[in-house]
């Protein structure tokens, strides 16, 4: 059982992915982790982000272990790191050479443990139309720009990350346009995925209306 998750950034798609995982023992692949490793690697090592090669390099060289590593790293989720991943995976071949380690992850799904598993939840941009386009059900988790961006905004908070909504807003929109305009798997629906507006429906909610989507499939 393969489920696709895509969708704009903040619009629950991890919240989402992570109870399906647990509730259906499915493994968790969040894909925005390849690019947000490629992005980080290419700030700690003072790369211009500019510099294409360097990141194609480094996707090319990309290794699960690596990208775990990387993952603990305060930055990999701060606002420079999700920078750093949006710049990095509008380059057509940073997309490509990190293609086959995400597409592997379907034909031997494992836990975080490294035991297998039956099947794997994906989350990311273009999971539906470019990963997995034979996933067994794909959606697409979406709500509006403002909603989106204090649903960050709050999450900074929380996490005591010092920043303004407005700041949050803007960074959202320009992340958002970089994702849908670029040449390479623009972030789109898949044209069999179900669509979602978050925007006005608490978790529950959500979550109501996706479980008879997934038993429909089992
Ligand atoms: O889901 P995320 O916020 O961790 O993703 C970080 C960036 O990676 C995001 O700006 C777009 C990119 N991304 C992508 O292009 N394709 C994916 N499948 C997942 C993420």
């Amino acid at each position: 059982m393969i489920i696709t998750i895509d969708g704009p950034a903040a619009a629950g798609k991890g919240t989402i992915s992570s109870y399906l995982s647990a509730k259906y023992k499915l493994a968790y692949f969040d894909t925005g982790m390849v690019y947000r490793a490629v992005g980080l690697q290419m700030v700690l090592t003072g790369t211009d982000l500019q510099n294409q090669e360097a990141a194609v390099a480094i996707a090319r060289n990309l290794t699960f272990p690596q990208m775990m590593e990387l993952s603990v790293h305060p930055d990999f989720r701060s606002d420079i790191g999700s920078n750093a991943a949006s710049v990095v995976s509008a380059y057509p071949e940073v997309r490509s050479a990190l293609l086959m380690m995400q597409q592997n992850f379907a034909l031997n799904p494992v836990f975080a443990d490294g035991s297998p598993a039956s099947g794997a939840v994906y989350d990311g941009r273009d999971t539906g139309t470019v990963i997995c386009p034979h996933a067994n059900l794909k959606l697409f988790i979406t709500a509006t720009t403002e909603v989106r961006a204090m649903r960050r905004y709050k999450e900074f908070l929380q996490k005591g990350i010092i920043t303004s909504y407005d700041k949050v807003l803007q960074d959202m929109i320009a992340r958002d346009e970089r994702d849908s305009k670029r040449s390479t798997a623009p972030l789109k629906p898949a044209e069999d995925a179900v669509i979602i507006d978050t925007s006005e429906l608490d978790i529950n909610a959500v979550i109501a209306t996706i479980i008879p989507l997934v038993e429909a499939k089992l």
